[in-house]
């Protein structure tokens, strides 16, 4: 039986332009484009949006069946029709990409290191036992996407488009084992601040995010919506996000929320390191290579909560902040363990403030690029 999930308006009208890509160097696939005929962009109130709940006109959508990648597509934004008993739905077979498309004051339009979104998509997909998707069609699909949908990507810096690929498994089926079909698709919403304000954490002593050995490297979907009870709990107590420890001893500083996490410590700036508990985040890695221009010592280390609550009551303890494509970075105004909060003064001359007006000058094209990290669309 198959159920309709009804989202968006419904378009009647569309045509279609087709042009060809190449899916291997053997096969050529052709990318069907149907385009909207009435844009919704006049409904839109860009000064007032609600992260990640409006969608832009298109989206891309490519399936997998019989061990290949077909029947790419662009269309306008819409319902998805799939079965309840798809395989998505019941054992959690979907990962997913966070990146965005940046406008410059001359209204040309960038992408942000999108290569690495690409490369940990499929590295996310084959530890959930997903295929790994076409590297040609990522980025015709994305750039058509991106150009098609340019005027809902507002210039100014804090705006932008989070642009959102992800995969499911869509076989019919309840057999405990891996999906033999799946849906990649690419969604794009209009976007300005992740968190307004600081946030306050409280650090994790009961609950993990990941395992060694298990998902937490992977954007897995549930890796998110196993995050969601503790943070309610949190948010019970005034916090908005959980540090995460490490889940053996709860010893170590691994992950806040939704973002990579940073200390500084005087005036160094440590870091967990990549593992297989923690994402290996676009954000992160940037700040690292922005730090080391700059001559500031980052140490990526396994990070003691032991020492940063020390340094939190000797004084050392200058900053925390997350990093992540969503919310670019969130000083962190207060840390809650074991039921003690530690308050973190907000310094105007921040690390945060640098590194996130340095990044958002590479991301916005108001600066040089001496890594080589935009890309230009259009
Ligand atoms: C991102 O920064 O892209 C994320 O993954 C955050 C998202 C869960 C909203």
């Amino acid at each position: 039986m198959i159920f309709s999930i009804l989202y968006g308006l419904n378009f009647t009208y569309f045509y279609q332009i087709n042009i060809f890509i190449f899916m291997k160097p053997s096969t050529t696939q052709k990318l069907d484009i149907q385009k909207v005929e009435r844009s919704r962009i006049d409904q839109v109130d860009f000064s007032n949006l609600t992260f990640g709940s409006t969608f832009s006109d298109h989206m891309f959508e490519c399936d997998y069946k019989d061990g290949k990648w077909q029947n790419p597509t662009i269309k306008p934004y819409g319902p998805l029709s799939i079965s309840p008993g798809a395989k998505v739905f019941h054992y959690g077979q979907a990962v997913f990409e966070g990146m965005k498309a940046y406008k410059d004051d001359n209204g040309k339009v960038w992408l942000f290191r999108p290569e690495q979104n690409f490369l940990r998509i499929n590295k996310s997909s084959v530890r959930m036992a997903m295929p790994e998707f076409p590297r040609d069609i990522f980025f015709e699909a994305l750039t058509t996407l991106v150009k098609m949908d340019k005027d809902w990507i507002k210039p100014g810096l804090g705006n932008s488009l989070y642009i959102r690929p992800f995969v499911m498994a869509t076989q019919v089926g309840v057999g405990a084992s891996p999906s033999t079909e799946y849906k990649f698709m690419i969604l794009m919403s209009p976007a300005q601040a992740y968190y307004t304000g600081n946030v306050k954490v409280v650090i994790a002593d009961h609950y993990s995010r990941s395992a060694n050995g298990g998902v937490g490297a992977a954007k897995a979907a549930g890796n998110y919506g196993a995050q969601f009870f503790p943070t309610n709990l949190a948010r019970e107590k005034g916090f908005q996000q959980v540090i995460w420890t490490d889940a053996s001893n709860h010893q170590y500083l691994e992950e806040a929320g939704t973002m990579n996490v940073f200390f500084r410590v005087n005036d160094t700036l440590l870091t967990a390191p990549i593992s297989d508990r923690i994402l290996d985040g676009v954000t992160r890695k940037s700040l690292i290579a922005l730090a080391k221009q700059d001559n500031i010592k980052v140490e990526e280390r396994p990070v003691l909560v032991s020492e940063i609550v020390e340094a939190a009551e000797n004084g050392t303890l200058k900053e925390i902040f997350g990093a992540g494509t969503a919310a670019v970075i969130s000083p962190v105004s207060a840390f809650s363990y074991k039921d003690k909060t530690h308050e973190l003064e907000m310094l105007e001359d921040s690390f945060a403030n640098r590194f996130k007006k340095e990044l958002l000058d590479i991301q916005y094209n108001r600066s040089e690029d001496p890594f080589d990290w935009r890309f230009e669309v259009v």
